[in-house]
C-alpha cells in the first residue's frame, strides 16, 4: 500500500525536525536535566511539526533507555508510539472529542498508573476546540496531576486556550518553516524516493505549502502521482494551478511600458486558460511584495521564498521601478485581492485593478501635491480667518508642545483644535476653552495620551466650550448649512484640500455616527 510522503517521512527524532531549533533545544535540555513538565502547549501554523514533536517527546519519555533525548527507536515503546498505538500514549483529537464527557473520561484515565511505561502521555490535538466546560473538567487534573501524567496540547490557535490552563503549561510556538530548509528537506526526500526534481520544481512545491511542511509534501505526492519520477517546474506549476511567472512578468512589463492594452491581454490569457482570478490576485500581491523586498535588499535575501534564479530575475525587474512605485503597486494589489474576494465580476474587477496600476504609475500622491502648497497659516487670505487668542508665554509653550505631540500621534484634528483653544494651567489642572466648532475634536483621552507622551507632572484635563469663533463664510448649499458642515469646512486641512483640488463640498458626513 502506498503511504503518503508526509507520513512516511514523519521525523522520528529531533535531528530530523526541520527548523524549530528553539523548541528542540529547550526540550532536549529539559530532558537531559530531568525537568519534565506536566503540561506542554505546542502552538503554530498547521503542518509545522507540533504533533511530530509531541510524539518524539513521548518517545523520549517512554523509551526503555529513557528519559533520554536520543530514544532508541527499537524498543516496544518507541515502535508503538511511531505507529500511533502505544497504550500509554493516548492521542485525542479534540476536533471530534471536545465535550465534557470525553474530558471526564480522560480525567478518570489519568488516575491510573501507566500500563507499562514510565509516563502516561496525553496528546490532545486541535486543543482549542475543547469546550469551556470540558476545559474546566480538565483544569483540576492539570492543576494537580499525578506524577506520571504529561499533557501535550497541540493547537493552531493558542489564544483560544484558557489562561487558567495555559499558565500551568510550558508553551512553545512553532514557526512556519523556512523556504530554504523546506527545499532541502524535499530534495532529501526525493533522493530517498528516487525522484528527479529540478531546483525550480522544488521551489514551486515549497511555495505551494506557504510554510507548512505537510502541505508542501502533499503537493509533492500529487506531483509524483501525476508526473512520475521526473518533475519539471513547468509541469508542477500547471498541476498546482500556479501561474507561470510569465503572467506576472507580463504585468510588470505592462507597467514599465505604461501599456494598458497589454494588461487586458494578460487577463484574457488567464481566463482562456481557466485560471482562478482570485488566486491570481493573491499571487500578484505576493509578486509585488517580492519585488519591493528585492528593490530594498538587492535580492540576495532569505526574505524572498524563491530559488536563486528567480530572485535574480526579481531584482532585475525591481530595479526598473522606484521604491514608492512598488509600495503603491503592493497596496493596489492588496486592495484588488480583497475586492476580488467578494466580486461577482472578478474579470472586470481584475481588469480595473490592473488598469489602475498602470495609471497609478503616473499619479503624484496627495501628500506630494500638498507638500507643494504653503500651509494654512502662510496663505494670503488667512487674514480674514479667526486668529487664536494671543497666548501668554506659558500657554504658548503648552500649545506648541501639545500641537507637535498630537501631530506626531497622527491626531491632526485635535492638534488643530488645541491650536484654537485658550489654555490655562492652574492648580494641577490644564484648562482648555475651545470654540464650539472645534469641540468635537477635543477628546480627553486623546489629550491625556499626548500629555503622557510629553511627560512631566500629571495634570487633570478640563475642557470648556467657548463662544463660536468668527466664521469665515463658505458657500454651501443652504440645506447643508448646518453645524456639522460649518465645522468641517472651517477645518484648515479641508481648506487646503479645496485650495489644491478645487471643487465643491456637497455633503458632510460624521463617520462616527
Ligand atoms: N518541522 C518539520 N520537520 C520535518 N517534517 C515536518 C515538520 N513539520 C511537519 N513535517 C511533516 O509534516 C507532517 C505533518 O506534521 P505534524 O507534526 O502532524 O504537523 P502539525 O504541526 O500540524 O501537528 C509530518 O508527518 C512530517 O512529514
Ligand atoms: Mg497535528
Ligand atoms: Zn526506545
Amino acid at each position: 500500500m502506498y503511504q503518503v510522503i508526509a507520513r512516511k517521512y514523519r521525523p522520528q527524532s529531533f535531528v530530523d525536525v526541520v527548523n524549530q531549533e528553539h523548541v528542540k533545544t529547550t526540550l532536549e535540555n529539559a530532558i537531559a536535566q530531568n525537568r519534565i513538565a506536566h503540561g506542554y502547549i505546542f502552538s503554530g501554523q498547521r503542518g509545522t511539526g507540533k504533533t511530530t514533536v509531541a510524539r518524539i517527546l513521548a518517545r523520549c519519555l517512554n523509551c526503555v533507555n529513557g528519559p533520554t533525548n536520543k530514544p532508541c527507536g527499537e524498543c516496544a515503546s518507541c515502535r508503538e508510539i511511531a505507529a500511533g498505538g502505544s497504550v500509554d500514549v493516548i492521542e485525542i483529537d479534540a476536533a471530534s472529542n471536545r465535550g465534557i464527557n470525553e474530558m471526564r473520561e480522560l480525567r478518570e484515565n489519568v488516575r491510573y498508573q501507566p500500563a507499562r511505561d514510565r509516563y502516561k502521555v496525553f496528546i490532545i490535538d486541535e486543543a482549542h476546540q475543547i469546550t469551556n466546560e470540558a476545559f474546566n473538567a480538565l483544569l483540576k487534573t492539570i492543576e494537580e496531576p499525578p506524577a506520571w501524567a504529561v499533557f501535550m496540547l497541540c493547537t493552531t490557535e493558542a489564544h483560544k486556550i484558557p489562561a487558567t490552563i495555559a499558565s500551568r503549561c510550558q508553551q512553545f510556538s512553532f514557526r512556519s518553516v523556512d523556504f530554504e530548509d523546506l527545499v532541502a528537506r524535499m530534495a532529501w526526500i526525493c533522493e530517498q524516493e528516487g525522484i528527479h526534481a529540478d531546483a525550480e520544481a522544488l521551489a514551486v512545491l515549497a511555495q505551494a505549502g506557504e510554510g507548512s511542511v505537510r502541505d508542501s509534501l502533499s503537493a509533492l505526492d500529487q506531483a509524483i502521482a501525476c508526473c512520475g519520477d521526473t518533475l519539471s517546474a513547468t509541469e508542477v506549476r500547471a498541476l498546482l494551478g500556479a501561474f507561470s511567472l510569465d503572467a506576472l512578468e507580463q504585468v510588470s512589463q505592462a507597467l514599465i511600458e505604461s501599456a494598458p492594452a497589454r494588461m487586458l491581454e494578460v487577463v484574457n490569457e488567464l481566463e482562456r486558460n481557466g485560471h482562478n482570478l482570485q488566486h491570481f490576485s493573491r499571487e500578484l500581491a505576493r509578486y509585488f511584495r517580492n519585488l519591493l523586498v528585492a528593490r530594498l535588499t538587492g535580492g540576495e535575501t532569505r526574505l524572498i521564498a524563491a530559488s536563486a534564479a528567480e530572485r535574480q530575475k526579481l531584482a532585475e525587474i525591481a530595479g526598473k521601478f522606484s521604491e514608492e512605485d512598488l509600495t503603491r503597486y503592493l497596496q493596489l494589489s492588496l486592495d484588488l485581492f480583497s475586492d476580488l474576494q467578494a466580486s461577482l465580476q472578478p474579470r472586470f474587477h481584475l481588469e480595473l485593478g490592473l488598469l489602475r496600476m498602470v495609471h497609478a504609475g503616473r499619479l503624484v500622491s496627495i501628500e506630494e501635491a500638498l507638500a507643494g502648497i504653503p500651509a494654512a497659516a502662510e496663505r494670503p487670505h488667512t487674514a480674514a480667518r479667526p486668529q487664536p487668542p494671543a497666548p501668554s508665554p506659558q500657554q504658548g509653550s503648552w500649545r506648541e508642545k501639545l500641537h507637535a505631540t498630537l501631530m506626531e500621534l497622527g491626531m491632526a484634528f485635535t492638534a488643530d483644535a488645541v491650536e484654537h483653544s485658550e489654555i490655562v494651567e492652574t492648580n494641577g489642572e490644564l484648562r482648555f476653552t475651545t470654540p464650539k466648532e472645534f469641540s468635537l475634536a477635543m477628546q480627553e483621552a486623546d489629550l491625556s495620551k499626548a500629555l503622557r507622551q510629553i511627560g512631566g507632572r500629571p495634570l487633570r484635563i478640563k475642557i470648556m466650550i467657548g463662544e463660536a469663533a468668527v466664521q469665515e463664510k463658505i458657500a454651501v448649499p443652504a440645506a447643508r448649512e448646518d453645524d456639522l458642515s460649518q465645522r468641517a469646512l472651517a477645518n484648515p486641512e479641508v481648506q487646503r484640500f479645496r485650495d489644491v483640488f478645487g471643487g465643491e463640498v456637497r455633503t458632510v458626513r460624521n463617520l462616527k455616527e
